[in-house]
């Protein structure tokens, strides 16, 4: 169960290999987090994350879970949450594709938007219930700026984000009431592997500064948290900028 403070004794992380997702967990463990689930694709990167965690005192399991096959969804998380309840989902799983090339290869645009929005649909689904069944626990997801207003430059992974936010946004209204917390997370620039060679954008962050944003959220059960927080006020005025002039910014 959760503490008076809302951190999480036990957690699942979807995306078990996530920079963003393991700093948050090292986060957690630092806390008060004891049992944690590493899903994802099976890898030596996540058999390493396991035994990193496990190096900090936590009791670790790694489950197969590919954002690509919904068909196994069901039962991934089912297994876990058959061995005990679980206070934490972070939907942490995404690739951000490559715009040029995914321009020119739909198949590819369509496996960042099956991976981002529909794996995203499938599991958050099969998590919020197995959720709700228990009565009380937070489904953390990590969106992006990105989804906030779609750029030239990365429309695929953005429009991906934007449809996995309002899921996510929608899910939390649904489970409003039932004990069920829903925080969606919109990080900027993340210094991370997905990141990694890219020129950096303004206002750029690291994963430990996610990990702590995501701590805050969850001690204050927010709905929304964005990473820095100034994106908020940013992003609200590049929302609103006519299509004209956002066309022609350097973003
Ligand atoms: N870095 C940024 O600037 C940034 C900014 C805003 C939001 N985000 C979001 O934050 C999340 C975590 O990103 P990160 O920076 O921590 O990147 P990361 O280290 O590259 O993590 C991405 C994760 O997604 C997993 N994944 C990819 N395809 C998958 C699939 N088909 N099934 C299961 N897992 C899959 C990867 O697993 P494998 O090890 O199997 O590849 C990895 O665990 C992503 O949703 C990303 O979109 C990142």
């Amino acid at each position: 169960m959760k503490d008076a403070f809302g951190l999480p004794q036990s957690l699942l992380v979807l995306g078990g290999t996530s920079e963003i997702a393991l700093a948050t967990v090292r986060r957690l463990v630092a806390r008060r987090t004891r049992t944690v689930w590493l899903a994802g694709r099976p890898s030596p990167g996540l058999d390493t994350a396991a035994e990193q965690l496990r190096g900090l005192g936590a009791e670790v399991r790694t489950v197969a879970f590919d954002a690509l096959d919904p068909e196994s969804h069901e039962a991934a998380l089912g297994k876990v949450f058959a061995e005990g309840d679980i206070d934490l989902v972070l939907l942490a799983f995404g690739i951000l594709g490559d715009q040029a090339h995914d321009e020119r290869e739909p198949l590819n645009a369509v496996r960042v938007a099956q991976t981002n929005y529909t794996g995203a649909v499938s599991a958050g689904l099969v998590a919020a219930r197995s959720l709700q069944a228990q009565g009380h626990g937070s489904l953390v997801v990590l969106s992006s700026v990105a989804g906030e207003r779609a750029r030239r430059a990365n429309f695929i992974y953005g429009s991906s984000k934007a449809g996995l936010d309002a899921f996510a946004q929608g899910l939390g209204d649904a489970l409003h009431g039932t004990g069920v917390h829903v925080m969606v997370v919109r990080p900027g620039f993340v210094r991370s592997r997905m990141t990694e060679g890219m020129a950096e954008a303004p206002l750029a962050t690291t994963p430990e500064a996610v990990a702590t944003a995501i701590e805050l959220g969850l001690r204050r059960r927010s709905e929304t948290v964005w990473v820095p927080g100034a994106l908020r006020v940013v992003m609200s005025a590049l929302r609103h900028l006519p299509r004209t002039v956002f066309r022609r910014l350097p973003v």
